[in-house]
């Protein structure tokens, strides 16, 4: 198949090698690091290309797509899609793809690393072995918190959030809520998992909170001043879906003020930018948007952009469409 793909950066080799043995012909961006929006459009202007890979930092709207006029499909890398402009994607007629579910355990297992991170203070405590401090064991040392019998909230429990579930419940052994625009009656029965029709009693019942939403004008900035404060003083906040979802300078001031014991984040609301003051912060742990980052999930994602690709260009519907 003599179709025409640009790339917009180097991913894992998958995806390429499965379309190149598919006959299509491949630009890969050499730019080792994001295209600005200007170099994106000049890039896609060189060629009639038919298809685009793109990525989550890529911004993809209405001045993209009228630089590739002749490419009718975007397909994301990514799982979320919030890069993309979807009204200027349907108004042109172009197909949007993403790539679920090959993520999602990875994602799940980062998010209970995070959790396990944050209460039992592990980069603290790497931090404090580097820095030369610790002269011997000592019974008030960085003391945590238990996990076992605790309660996890989690807002949102698609899949990722569902997969979560399951490791805290049957693994961790912890009491599960959840809070979600619809119930997960599955979810429920494997997981022993209540459904909490409002956010408040969730926030101020958990002892853990982990964020999966997908970022929407409805969750831009969910965990504001007023939910944070709901939260017990105890508690923990972890984010592996988008940053946006929390008012990063609320949680800075919360992490500070002790308005709850700690957080972890793996996504950032400015990325790769952080609030002013989060970085000194001891409380927080901090990765840098790698949830998704194993060797397997990272192929896998780069097959299933190219999957889609091909199930477009052979006249299929691809699998994963998402406008
Ligand atoms: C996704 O796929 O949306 C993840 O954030 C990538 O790491």
């Amino acid at each position: 198949m003599n179709k025409k793909v640009y790339i917009t950066r180097d991913i894992p080799d998958e995806g390429p090698r499965t379309l190149m043995k598919a006959g299509f012909e491949l630009t890969i961006s050499e730019k080792d690091g994001v295209l600005t929006k200007r170099e994106l459009v000049e890039a896609l202007a060189e060629k009639p290309y038919d298809g685009v890979l793109c990525l989550l930092t890529d911004a993809i709207d209405k001045d993209v797509f009228d630089s590739a006029p002749t490419a009718k499909i975007f397909a994301n890398y990514a799982v979320g899609f919030n890069n993309v402009n979807l009204a200027d994607a349907r108004e042109r007629g172009v197909t949007i793809t993403n790539t679920p579910d090959v993520l999602t355990d990875t994602v799940a297992e980062h998010t209970v690393a995070l959790m396990l991170a944050a209460t039992s203070r592990i980069a603290e405590g790497d931090r404090y072995v580097r820095e030369e401090k610790f002269t011997g064991w000592a019974p008030k040392l960085l003391l945590g918190a238990d996990l076992k019998g605790k309660t996890l909230g989690l807002l949102g429990a698609g899949r990722i959030g569902t997969r979560v579930a399951q490791i805290a419940s049957r693994g961790l052994l912890m009491k599960v809520l959840y809070y979600d625009v619809k119930r997960n009656e599955s979810l429920e029965k494997e997981t022993g998992a209540e459904f909490i029709a409002e956010p408040e009693a969730l926030l101020s019942a958990s002892d853990i909170v982990t964020i999966h939403v997908p970022l929407l004008p409805e969750t831009r900035h969910f965990m504001d001043e007023r939910r944070l404060s709901l939260m017990k003083r105890g508690a923990y906040l972890i984010n592996t879906s988008r940053g946006p979802v929390i008012d990063e300078r609320a949680l800075v001031n919360a992490l500070a003020a002790g308005v709850i014991a700690g957080a972890a984040l793996d996504v950032y609301e400015n990325e790769p930018e952080l609030a002013p003051g989060l970085s000194v912060l001891q409380n927080v742990v901090l990765t840098p948007h790698i949830a998704s980052a194993t060797t397997e999930a990272r192929q896998a994602m780069s097959r299933v952009a190219a999957e889609n690709l091909i199930a477009y260009f052979e006249g299929r519907t691809p699998p994963n469409i998402v406008a």
